[in-house]
C-alpha cells in the first residue's frame, strides 16, 4: 500500500505517521527528515537544501524528487510506504505517480489533515523532537515524562531552528497544500480529509480508519 500524508506545517504528519509506522508496520518516508539528515551530516545535499529550509521555503523539485525517487528505489520500500511531507506540488504527485506506474502500484490514499493556522503556530513552537530516534514530542499537547528527555530511549530533546517563529509564518504562507495538489488526488479518488483538531489518539484512529 502507498499512502501520501498532506497537510500544513505542524498538522501532526510526522506524528501520526509515527503512530501509523508502528501500527500497520508500513515504511514511513519523510522528505523533512530525508534533507534534515544530510544537514546534520553536512553532505553537499543537506548544504544547499539548508539554505531553502532556513528560509521556510521548499527545496527545488529538481532536488526533492531525485532523492525521493532513489529512496523509493530500495527494496525495503518495494511492497509499500507511506510519504510525509511529499509531495507538496503537482510536479512532485506527477513524478511519485510516474515512479509507481512504473513498478505496477498507485496511491492507494491521500489523506488531508487539516488544522486552523493559530493552532499549526501554537503546535510549532511547543515541538520537541528526540535527536536519538526522532519521536516527536508537544510540550503541552504530548510532554515527554522529564522534561528534555525522550520517554522511548532517553536521548536528549532539541527544536528545529524553522520552528522558530519568524521561518513557521514563512512557512505557513508558503507550504499549505496547493488546491491543485488536493484537486489531483480528489480526483484520483483517493482523497480522504480528517479533522487535525482533535485528540492525537482520535486523529490516528480516523486515519487509520480511511486506509482499512
Ligand atoms: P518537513 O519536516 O516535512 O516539515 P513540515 O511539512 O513543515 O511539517 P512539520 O514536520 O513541521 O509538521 P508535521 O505536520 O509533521 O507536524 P508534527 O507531527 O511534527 O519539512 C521541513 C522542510 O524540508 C520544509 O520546510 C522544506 O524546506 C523541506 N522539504 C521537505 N519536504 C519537501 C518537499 N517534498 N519538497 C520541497 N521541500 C521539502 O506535529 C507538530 C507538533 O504538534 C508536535 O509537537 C506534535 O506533538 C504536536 N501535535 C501533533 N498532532 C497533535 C494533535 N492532534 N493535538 C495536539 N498536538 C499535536
Amino acid at each position: 500500500m502507498f499512502i501520501v500524508l498532506l497537510g500544513p506545517p505542524g498538522a501532526g504528519k510526522g506524528t501520526q505517521a509515527q503512530r501509523i509506522a508502528e501500527s500497520t508496520g508500513l515504511l514511513h518516508i519523510s522528505t523533512g527528515d530525508m534533507f534534515r539528515e544530510n544537514v546534520r551530516n553536512e553532505t553537499e545535499l543537506g548544504k544547499v537544501a539548508k539554505s531553502y529550509m532556513d528560509r521556510g521555503d521548499l527545496v527545488p523539485d529538481e532536488i526533492t524528487i531525485k532523492m525521493l525517487l532513489e529512496r523509493i528505489g530500495r527494496p525495503d520500500a518495494a511492497q509499500g510506504a507511506m510519504f510525509d511531507g511529499f509531495p507538496r506540488n503537482v510536479v512532485q504527485a506527477e513524478a511519485l505517480d510516474t515512479a509507481l506506474a512504473g513498478r505496477g502500484a498507485k496511491i492507494d490514499h491521500a489523506l488531508l489533515i487539516s488544522v486552523p493556522d493559530e493552532e499549526l503556530v501554537a503546535r510549532l513552537g511547543g515541538r520537541w523532537i528526540c535527536r536519538q530516534c526522532g519521536t516527536l514530542y508537544h510540550e503541552r499537547n504530548d510532554p515527554p515524562k522529564q522534561p528534555g528527555v525522550c520517554d522511548k530511549c532517553g536521548g536528549e530533546l532539541y527544536q528545529r531552528d524553522d520552528d522558530r517563529p519568524e521561518v513557521v509564518r514563512t512557512r505557513l504562507e508558503k507550504q499549505k497544500p496547493p488546491a491543485d495538489l488536493i484537486d489531483h488526488y480528489r480526483k484520483h479518488g483517493v482523497l480522504t480529509e480528517i479533522d487535525g483538531q482533535r485528540s492525537l489518539d482520535d486523529v490516528t484512529a480516523s486515519l487509520l480508519e480511511a486506509i482499512r
